[in-house]
């Protein structure tokens, strides 16, 4: 298969392009770090060639991607973390959060939809953080809650053209994003762990790829029960 990933310089996406790279399919792996791309390269150089991309410059994504048009399936997984400061309250943050893992991440899908054909499949990497209010994840969480939503809209409206859009839900994955975090992350799994979680779902057409599962079903559970509890919910667990 053709995969073209985003996101593969580093962490889940890196995983993923050697993953799929050593099954012996062909990666196209994307990403802004030249180096990174370079060492990916050179690790499996018959099956992974580097397509430099920065995902917040629309016009260069646009040409850059347009290119293929022999792809079986997308996983976009370029993605940036900024928690808020709520005593230093800045728009910005989100004009830069939401610029990459929304807006950015649908420059991918403008460029890349004219080509994809019936039977292709679309991959979208959002977060188990849009499930509850987390304290400081106003911009990160809520990029993600937008990103499930189109997600959803997606399927109903890719459907006609036979493509299958699948959105991943990772809990806490030990990846240079989560290095910079300061607090405790619970059943934290590493990349080798949600890489396989991924392509198993991708394979079994799972239209929601949740992981690690108990914790998925937690907080699906408390994303289900009344507002005022998750908000109480998620202050204790500040
Ligand atoms: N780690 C977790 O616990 C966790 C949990 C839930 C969801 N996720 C999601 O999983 C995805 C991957 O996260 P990760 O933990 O693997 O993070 P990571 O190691 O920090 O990797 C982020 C990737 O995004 C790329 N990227 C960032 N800005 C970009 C831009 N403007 N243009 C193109 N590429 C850009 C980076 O590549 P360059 O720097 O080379 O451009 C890098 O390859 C993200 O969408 C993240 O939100 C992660």
């Amino acid at each position: 298969m053709n995969i073209l990933i985003t996101g593969a310089t580093s962490g889940i996406g890196k995983q993923l392009a050697l993953d799929y790279a050593a099954a012996g399919h062909h990666v196209i792996a994307c990403g802004r770090n030249e180096q990174a791309l370079a060492e990916l390269e050179r690790t499996d150089s018959a099956h992974i060639a580097g397509q430099k991309l920065d995902i917040s410059d629309a016009e260069h994504t646009l040409q850059a991607l347009r290119a293929y048009t022999d792809i079986d399936v997308v996983i976009l997984a370029a993605g940036v973390c900024e928690y808020l400061d709520i005593e230093a309250f800045e728009a910005d943050l989100f004009a830069r959060v939401f610029e990459v893992n929304v807006v950015g991440t649908m420059r991918c899908v403008e460029a890349l939809l004219p080509n994809l054909k019936s039977g292709s499949k679309l991959v979208i990497v959002g977060s188990t953080a849009r499930l509850l209010p987390f304290t400081r994840a106003e911009a990160y969480g809520g990029s993600k809650a937008a990103i499930h939503y189109i997600t959803r809209s997606l399927q109903v409206d890719l459907a006609r053209r036979g493509i299958k859009v699948l959105h991943v839900s990772p809990g806490f994955v030990e990846t240079p994003m989560t290095a910079q975090n300061d607090f405790e992350m619970p059943m934290q799994v590493s990349v080798e762990f949600a890489s396989e979680a991924i392509r198993k779902g991708i394979d079994k057409n799972k239209i929601d790829i949740t992981f690690p599962r108990v914790f998925g079903w937690f907080l699906k559970f408390a994303s289900r029960l009344p507002q005022s509890w998750q908000v109480a919910l998620s202050r204790r667990m500040t």
